[in-house]
């Protein structure tokens, strides 16, 4: 939801400014900008279109200076073009800021300063802040004070990063409910929306927090609280990915490297600190009511979680959408809210975090991005360990979540004795053998899941069934579909068929079954009942089932054959086959996998 970067350096930052801003592209992609000191003055040059087709047009990696900031768009105030890219400037051209977030009031604002005499060039929020920092300006004479006195007449959420020739070698960063944390290096000090943006250069960094602003030059940073101007001591802290997990790797896409990278992902998620995890199943225990909290692809993660903890731990945990949380929930003081969120940034997450701790509840948290908000807002965190995840539809974050929700399911299963030790032990031992397992599957079904894509992809209409645990899975895969390939793609419980949807059916739509292994018999015959439903109706059905299961393979006109697994582990083998089956769909159709239309990776507004 918009990217910003900004670099101060004792030698040229350009060309660290370009790679920086280039790694934040996945969190807007549909203009460009950047604003360099340079001679007493910041000269901007911006344009529409990825951070390459940008750099073609305005030749952004020519500009010479030793500090800058730099912007990728996702439009949210404003049509995508030129004038509305950032950064935006003060009338005088003396402040140059880029924003990510919103600016509530802006209409009000802009009113009263075209009132003043304030000529406005763009239709954007951004603006308002920038010409309030230069008439503060003139009327302070100071640069802090100035930047201060505009920010007490913002509302909204906002991250804004300012340059000024008055300061050349200065940055000013302003945290106010969108994401922003300090990369520090000698000699070089970086600012971002997050630290991907920065990893190639180094791994120390600073989190800013909400109601804070820094001052950052080449050798020295400095945190303060915006309201006191109190300085704030914050310990940096290093981080662990390897900037390698971030490059493609030889992979046409990001997507592709990122379901590839899943085994290691898998790892990683069964190596975080069993401590934790009871931890977390402690306080599980503990509450009232615990509730589940994701939105979109982790909102899929918290139901996926809800039948582990349903069927293995004997607690039934809502599983509500973040964006429909403040409104459903009955949370209080006894109450537990779990949320889930590979960013750690996303706005409908984050309000509902905080509606909760108003209303007195604990609250957890499973995150992939270290230092981001979340980590910062709740009471336990849980950093789920899986390295960058680039492309914008979420896939490796997404399965380590679930991992690691199952893990909790099962420790909780085990605290509150309602599992054999036999038991536990041979849960344990099927998910050590998921990275395995799922690599064979990546190595071996590859092929076939590509030519099916091949096969089925002149269907405009799509149905994906599943029931129980495999239903979640099912919805979860449609949205990937979805996401990649534009197509209408629309996930459903396959018991649910029968009340209606049916109706839907016939030989153009076709109907894809999470079909269960056939060792949990009635779930399985039950799924195949469902097949038989849409064949009636002469309905096309194709399915991901495992070896041995004659029945399935018999009724279905187009399969993916998994070897068999344990049933514990078999629905993140065809989440796994589900993704890649988004790829494949999405490479014939020639979509921009990585990027696709109108979406962006991290959505820090409401
Ligand atoms: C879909 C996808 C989104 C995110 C959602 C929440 O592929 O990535 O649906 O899952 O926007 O984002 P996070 O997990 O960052 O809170």
């Amino acid at each position: 939801m918009c990217g910003i970067s900004a670099v101060t350096g004792r030698e040229d930052i350009v060309h660290t400014l370009f790679e920086s801003i280039k790694n934040l592209e996945y969190r807007g992609y549909d203009s460009c900008g950047f604003g360099i000191v340079q001679d007493g003055t910041v000269e901007v040059r911006k344009n529409t279109g990825g951070v390459d087709e940008v750099n073609g047009k305005e030749h952004l990696t020519s500009m010479l200076g030793c500090t800058g900031i730099a912007h990728t768009r996702w439009a949210t105030h404003g049509k995508v073009d030129k004038i509305n890219a950032h950064p935006h400037q003060s009338g005088d051209g003396r402040f140059s800021i880029v924003h990510n977030g919103i600016i509530n009031n802006y209409q009000d604002l802009k009113s009263e300063l075209m009132e003043q005499g304030v000529t406005f060039l763009s239709e954007t929020d951004t603006e308002v802040a920038a010409h309030l920092i230069g008439l503060a300006y003139s009327e302070f004479g100071d640069v802090r004070s100035a930047l201060l006195a505009a920010l007490k007449r913002l509302e909204g959420s906002y991250a804004l990063l300012m340059v000024t020739p008055l300061e050349p070698d200065t940055i000013y960063a302003v945290k106010h409910g969108s994401p922003l944390v300090l990369g520090l290096a000698a000699g070089r000090n970086f600012v971002a929306s997050d630290v991907n943006a920065f990893l190639p250069f180094t791994h120390e960094a600073a989190i800013l927090e909400d109601g804070e602003f820094a001052v950052v030059q080449p050798d020295r940073w400095a945190i303060y609280k915006i309201d006191s101007q109190a300085p704030v001591a914050r310990k940096p802290f290093r981080i662990e990915w390897d900037p390698e997990t971030s490059r493609k790797g030889g992979y046409p896409h990001y997507m592709l490297k990122e379901i590839f990278d899943q085994p290691q992902t898998i790892r990683n998620a069964l190596a975080t600190p069993l401590p934790e995890i009871v931890a977390l199943a402690e306080s599980i225990r503990r509450a009232h009511t615990t509730y589940l909290m994701g939105v979109g692809t982790t909102h899929y993660v918290a139901q996926v979680a809800q039948y582990y903890f349903s069927q293995l731990a004997g607690r039934f945990l809502p599983a509500v959408s973040s964006d429909e949380f403040n409104d459903l929930a009955v949370i209080g003081a006894d109450d537990l809210l779990i949320s889930i969120s590979q960013s750690g940034e996303t706005f409908d997450t984050r309000r509902g975090v905080k509606f909760a701790q108003e209303q007195g509840a604990r609250t957890a948290s499973i995150v992939n991005v270290m230092g981001s908000s979340l980590t910062t807002m709740v009471d336990q965190v849980i950093m789920q360990g899986s390295g960058p995840e680039i492309c914008v539809v979420s896939t490796k974050a997404a399965l380590a979540q679930m991992i690691i929700l199952l893990r909790t399911a099962l420790e909780l299963a085990r605290i509150e004795k309602r599992l054999e030790p036999g038991v536990y032990n041979a849960h344990l031992k099927s998910l050590g053998a998921l990275p395995a397992v799922v690599q064979q599957a990546l190595n071996e079904q590859s092929g076939f899941v590509r030519n099916l894509a091949t096969r089925t992809i002149h269907f405009q209409n799509w149905l994906f069934l599943g029931r129980s645990v495999y239903y979640p899975i099912a919805l979860e895969a449609a949205l990937k579909m979805k996401e990649v390939t534009y197509l209408h793609v629309e996930g459903i419980p396959a018991g649910f068929l029968k009340h209606g949807t049916l109706a839907l059916v016939d030989e153009h739509m076709l109907s894809m079954f999470f079909v269960p292994p056939t060792s949990i018999g009635e779930l399985h015959a039950l799924t195949l009942t469902a097949i038989e439903e849409v064949k009636a109706r002469g309905g096309p059905v194709a399915g991901i089932i495992f070896e041995g299961d004659a029945k399935a393979e018999h009724l279905l006109d187009h399969r993916i054959v998994l070897p068999q697994v344990d049933a514990l582990v078999a629905p993140f083998m065809e989440l796994v086959v589900a993704q890649l089956f988004s790829y494949f769909s999405a490479l014939q159709l020639g979509r921009s996998i990585d990027k696709p239309r109108n979406l962006a990776k991290s959505v820090t507004v409401g």
